[in-house]
């Protein structure tokens, strides 16, 4: 950027910066489930970017706590909290398309409605589509560890983007935050102890047992008998 005081300065100047993203798209195949799964689905759960800001009674014809989930990979949790939850309004967001396809379907085979997907850049969707306020809970599991000291600064879990949710939780809404990976469940602490208006709501001040309603996965299963270690961190929004 050298020259430049930000990005918005360089643009002006017609230069391109390019963004750190917090995913690389893969170009994974859609089977034909997912193709159908989308075709079918996307005109009642699909949600745009590109429409701007959401209105969420019209979008789910009721007004109920809406919960966000960032980096839903297949779906299967969140659609399995969506229907565990009736009472609440769910709404994910996940860059890859089979992911997309594979939630959509299994959404449909389970007759959940309380759902809706955006397939896009969780970062741009906050900014762009989520009205200040709105939120009462903020999902985010397992998201992509970049274990390479170098790639750090590509962890989702960043001052700026913290900031970012907390203006959209509703005061006493709850950023809820669970890794497999120690390292980033630390560097989750670090961000959030010093990220103002949250309330850590473990009694340790560090981490919570996993709470009823995030499911345990089969991934989670297989890592629990290896001995493998999960993370699960709850703040809640206070100012
Ligand atoms: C390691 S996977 C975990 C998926 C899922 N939460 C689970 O527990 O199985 C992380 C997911 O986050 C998605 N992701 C990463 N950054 C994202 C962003 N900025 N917006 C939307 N999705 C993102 C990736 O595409 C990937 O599917």
């Amino acid at each position: 950027m050298s020259q430049f005081k930000s990005k918005e300065e360089a643009a002006e100047s017609g230069v391109y910066i390019r963004k750190i993203q917090s995913f690389v798209k893969r170009e994974g195949r859609l089977t034909k489930g997912q193709e159908k799964a989308i075709e079918s689905n996307w005109e009642t759960m699909g949600l745009e970017h590109k429409s701007g800001l959401l209105d969420m009674n019209e979008v789910f014809g009721r007004t109920a706590p809406v919960v966000l989930e960032i980096g839903f990979g297949m779906g299967k949790s969140l659609v399995t909290m969506a229907k565990n939850e009736p009472d609440k309004d769910f709404i994910g967001i996940e860059v890859h398309r089979p992911g997309i396809g594979a939630c959509l379907a299994d959404a449909q085979e389970q007759g959940v409605t309380n759902l809706r997907v955006y397939e896009h850049d969780a970062v741009e969707v906050l900014a762009d589509c989520i009205a200040d306020g709105s939120l009462s809970r903020m999902q985010l599991f397992f998201p992509d560890p970049w274990h390479k000291k170098r790639h750090h600064k590509r962890r989702i879990v960043q001052p700026e983007f913290v900031e970012k949710l907390r203006s959209k939780l509703a005061i006493g809404g709850v950023f809820h935050m669970a890794t497999d990976w120690e390292n980033y469940a630390e560097h989750m602490l670090e961000i959030m102890a010093v990220a103002p208006g949250y309330k850590n709501l473990s009694s340790t001040s560090d981490y919570v047992p996993r709470p009823e309603q995030r499911p345990l996965t089969k991934f989670e299963q297989r890592g629990h008998r290896l001995g493998h270690g999960v993370w699960d961190l709850m703040f809640e929004r206070v100012a």
